[in-house]
């Protein structure tokens, strides 16, 4: 099943041609309407984005009070599935149109390929509308729509970045989860749970899209909410476009992983992240990468070489990347510089306590 759907993939995007032009880069909600009213759906509206999604919304009383580390992470889910949403958009718009990198032209994989996509934005409408409900009936500011911007331009790396972006979200629901039960808000915590299995569904769609095998690894990499939350802002944010401070979770400033295409063997990768204060010098005695994959113990490993760029006021580093077959298997594994003591670190948390830069994301192929 997997070989006969990889393969109709790969006959379909054989046959990517150029027809329309390009639209704005830079995506907003105002800019493009979806029809059905969303962001602020009304009544009607609301139906119909269910009938896309071939499903509701818990129908149940939302919570009438939680822990304000609950109103964090509800807000954190909202600001993701916004995203999510206006990424979904942007890439049925890109199809339909036939923008230059988009264009489907083989019509059976055209028009299955729109259909999964149709339901899988209305699914994640669905996921902000929750989260963000529950946020209104909590009193707590709901989630303010930003303007995005999508590092790709081609369908096979649109759907290699949705692998990416979900791998990042699979990660950080279970550790929401384990928040939840933290807070006490463990009411929660079953609604998240179905929302991590069909995120899940979704990957391994993407997965297969590009010729893996459809589940990536036998426990999913740990992450955290620091992690996503960075993350998203380094990327798909375009800067100053939203409020994103009253979301109570730093943002790391980046580190870019500088080797491309990462085989799955062990090697020397380079890093690079931003200078700082214009410094050429960068004491790393203190400073260490630390490696998250699957739920296993962070990897640690010195930063080597380290040079600095005056043209692009980077400092860029090598490390080590231990593979060895199973420890950096398939699937996302995050790169982080941290400042301070590495022992005794065992999860992602610990990691994110520390963390300077980051994360670098790192997929094998
Ligand atoms: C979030 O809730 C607020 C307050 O009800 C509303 O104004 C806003 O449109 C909602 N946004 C989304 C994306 O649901
Ligand atoms: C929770 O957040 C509210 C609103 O920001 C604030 O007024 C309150 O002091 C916080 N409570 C705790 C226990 O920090
Ligand atoms: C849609 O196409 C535009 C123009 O090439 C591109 O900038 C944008 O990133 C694409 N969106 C997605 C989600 O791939
Ligand atoms: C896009 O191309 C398909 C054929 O692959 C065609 O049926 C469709 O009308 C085109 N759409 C636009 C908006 O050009
Ligand atoms: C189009 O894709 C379908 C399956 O989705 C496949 O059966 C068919 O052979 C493809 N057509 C062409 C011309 O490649
Ligand atoms: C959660 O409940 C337990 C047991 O009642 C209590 O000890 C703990 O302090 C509570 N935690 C929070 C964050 O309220
Ligand atoms: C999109 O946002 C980026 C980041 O702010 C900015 O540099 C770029 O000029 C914007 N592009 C457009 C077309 O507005
Ligand atoms: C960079 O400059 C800021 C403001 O002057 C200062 O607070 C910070 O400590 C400096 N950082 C380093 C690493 O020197
Ligand atoms: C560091 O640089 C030295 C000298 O150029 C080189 O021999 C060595 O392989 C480099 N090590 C790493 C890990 O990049
Ligand atoms: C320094 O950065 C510039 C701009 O990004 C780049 O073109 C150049 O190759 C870099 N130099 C080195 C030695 O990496
Ligand atoms: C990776 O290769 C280096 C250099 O050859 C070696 O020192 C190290 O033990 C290897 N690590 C693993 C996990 O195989
Ligand atoms: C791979 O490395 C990890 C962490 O260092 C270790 O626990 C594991 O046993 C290694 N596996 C193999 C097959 O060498």
């Amino acid at each position: 099943m997997h070989l006969s759907f990889a393969s109709v993939t790969l006959t379909g995007l054989s046959c990517l041609s150029v027809l329309a032009s390009a639209i704005p880069t830079n995506f907003s909600f105002a800019n493009n309407p979806t029809g059905e009213g969303f962001p602020k759906p009304n009544a009607q509206q609301l139906v119909a984005i269910e009938a896309q999604a071939h499903g509701s919304l818990p129908n149940g009383p939302s919570p009438s009070s939680v822990k304000n580390n609950t109103v964090t992470s509800l807000q954190l889910i909202a600001f993701n599935e916004i995203f999510e949403t206006a990424f979904f958009t942007s890439l049925i718009q890109n199809i339909t149109n036939n923008v230059t990198g988009y264009a489907v032209s083989n019509s059976t994989l055209r028009y299955a390929s729109l259909e999964a996509l149709v339901a899988i934005r209305a699914q994640e409408e669905l996921h902000t509308l929750f989260a963000n409900n529950s946020l209104t009936a909590l009193g707590a500011k709901p989630v303010q729509t930003c303007e995005f911007m999508f590092p790709v331009a081609t369908l096979p790396d649109a759907i290699a970045l949705a692998s990416k972006f979900t791998d990042i979200v699979l990660g950080t629901l279970p550790a929401i989860q384990l928040l939840l039960a933290m807070s006490n808000d463990s009411a929660l915590i079953p609604g998240i749970g179905s929302v991590i299995g069909q995120e899940g569904e979704q990957n391994g769609a993407y997965r297969l899209f590009q010729n893996k095998i459809p589940s990536a690894l036998p426990f999913l990499t740990a992450g955290t909410r620091e992690f996503a939350f960075s993350a998203l802002n380094q990327n798909f944010i375009v800067p100053g476009s939203c409020a994103v401070d009253y979301i109570d979770l730093p943002v790391f400033k980046p580190l870019t992983v500088v080797t491309n295409a990462i085989a799955a063997r062990n090697q020397t990768l380079s890093f690079e992240f931003p200078m700082s204060n214009g410094s050429t010098t960068f004491n790393a005695s203190s400073y260490s990468l630390a490696y998250v994959n699957q739920q296993n113990i962070p990897v640690i490993e010195p930063l080597q070489n380290i040079t600095a760029n005056q043209t692009s006021k980077t400092m860029k580093f090598n490390a080590a990347f231990p593979y060895n077959g199973t420890t950096f298997g398939n699937g996302l594994t995050y790169a982080l510089v941290v400042n301070g003591s590495t022992t005794g670190l065992t999860s992602a948390a610990d990691v994110a306590a520390i963390t300077v830069y980051g994360p670098g994301l790192i997929e094998i192929n």
